[in-house]
């Protein structure tokens, strides 16, 4: 699925990220600044933290627990639409999803 990263600069980069892989995996193999991803995604650095038009994937699973703890942790004001990258598998349902990098994740 065709994923948009836009960030702090609002440039945006649309990459096509393979069916079950993480977001945050994504991103740093493709180079997309801004996400970090410092613990390997194992949910417990805070470093790839985006915040996620829901509207341009209305089906994205919720936050799930050890996800809701670690984001009281992000560098950046957390919103209700902030959300960890390596904690979003992406699937087909995905397709456009916009996401936009926070201005920093330390
Ligand atoms: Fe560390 Fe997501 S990569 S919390």
């Amino acid at each position: 699925p065709l994923v948009t990263f836009i960030n702090s600069m609002n440039t945006s980069n649309t990459i096509d990220v393979p069916v079950g892989e993480t977001l945050m995996r994504a991103a740093v193999n493709s180079n997309i600044d801004g996400i970090l991803g410092e613990c390997g995604g194992a949910c417990c650095c805070a470093t790839c933290h985006v915040y996620l038009d829901s509207t341009s994937a209305p089906d994205v699973p919720r936050v799930g627990e050890m996800e809701q703890q670690m984001l009281d942790h992000v560098a950046e004001p957390r919103r209700d639409d902030s959300r960890l990258a390596c904690q979003l598998v992406v699937d087909s349902s995905m397709e456009g999803l916009r996401v936009t990098i926070p201005q920093t994740q330390l």
